[in-house]
């Protein structure tokens, strides 16, 4: 059973007397210190002048700094940048400016693991990793309520790193749902695996390919669009609520028999050889090298699956049909 951190196993003076910094005011870095601020915490942002963010920031009451200025004066740091922009903005703005001693907090293991930033041997690297989104974290904060976190700890320079990331966890509201123990090997692995093999990767493309089949098989694209997509949902929050055996309790017989038949027969030993060389590529770093070119050559990929996207048939149903369906 993997160890969970809770509430009683942590507390906010292990940073309260910190200066803290948040580096990046994106998705997770505004959600994470607009509830350090609400815990306590003395929070200063570092992010570039006349950026979005930069003014995001100043509309919250924050004052931002530089990320010079954050990483020559804080004690703890959380870097909550892109993971791909982290090595060039840790080499020109933060590497410079470093003193030993400091605590570094990151949300994805991406970029310790892959080695793309290598901080010294005399601070603490920490992990701190919401397992959703910032506006998320931010919600059920302000709700009472805190968001899980896999929490793990590289570096433990201070002694207190263990003490300090879950405190870091315990003010971003995540103690209140759990913080389970890992590495950071393991949360970037796993993390990864999961959205390119179920999440972001294997079940749109699943949803895609269905929705296609249908269409050029003469159905309605909004009837296609509608049992394809949309009701995903449903099922998505049973699966969340009540587990595999309980969403296949909750659906009809006939549901569960052409599950029983088709669900093998698409997802089968031959997938699983694939998943497997999909996990592989990621525990061997060719998937971290391959996205990081994708990056530096300004994201070729991305673009080009974003445009075919858009003019999708599926993409463009969905549009119209927002407009005029209850759902
Ligand atoms: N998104 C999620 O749901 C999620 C969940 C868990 C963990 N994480 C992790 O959280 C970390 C942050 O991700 P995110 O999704 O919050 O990022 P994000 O929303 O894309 O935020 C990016 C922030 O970084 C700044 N930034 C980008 N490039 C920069 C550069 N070159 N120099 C200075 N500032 C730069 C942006 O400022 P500008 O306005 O100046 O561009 C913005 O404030 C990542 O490690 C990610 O893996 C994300």
């Amino acid at each position: 059973m993997a160890k969970i951190f809770y509430e009683k196993d942590a507390s906010i003076s292990e940073i309260v007397d910190l200066s803290v910094g948040v580096i990046g005011y994106g998705n997770q870095g505004r959600a994470q210190a607009l509830n350090l601020r609400d815990s306590g915490i003395k929070v200063r942002i570092g992010a570039r002048k006349n950026s979005r963010s930069y003014e995001q920031a100043v509309a919250d009451h924050f004052a931002p700094d530089s990320i010079e200025e954050i990483a020559t004066n804080c004690d703890l740091i959380a870097i909550l940048l892109p993971d791909e922009a982290m090595p060039d903005v840790y080499t020109n703005s933060i590497e410079p400016y470093l003193s030993s001693g400091k605590s570094f907090v990151f949300a994805h293991g991406f970029a310790i693991h892959h080695k793309l930033l290598r901080l010294p041997d005399s601070v603490d690297i920490l992990l701190v990793a919401p397992t959703g989104p910032g506006k998320q974290l931010r919600s059920l904060f302000t709700q009472g309520k805190g968001l899980p976190a896999l929490v793990a700890v590289e570096q433990d320079f201070s002694g207190v790193g263990k003490q300090r990331g879950l405190a870091y966890a315990q003010a971003i509201g995540c103690t209140r749902a759990g913080c389970i123990e890992t590495t950071f090997a393991e949360e970037t692995v796993t993390d990864l695996y999961c959205e390119q093999a179920v999440l972001c990767g294997g079940m749109p493309e699943l949803i895609k390919k269905s929705f296609e089949t249908l269409v050029n098989s003469g159905y309605q694209p909004e009837l296609a669009y509608i049992s394809c997509l949309k009701e995903v949902k449903l099922i998505a929050d049973l699966l969340f609520s009540i587990g595999m055996d309980g969403m296949k309790d909750a659906i009809s017989n006939t549901a569960k028999y052409g599950a029983a038949i088709t669900g093998p027969e698409l997802i089968n030993a031959s997938t699983q050889a694939r998943l497997e060389q999909v996990l592989q590529r990621i525990e061997r770093g060719t998937f971290a090298r391959d996205f990081m070119a994708e990056s530096k050559a300004g994201h070729p990929t991305i673009n080009n699956m974003s445009e075919q996207e858009k003019r999708s048939k599926m993409v463009r149903t969905g549009k119209a049909l927002k407009d005029s369906l209850e759902f």
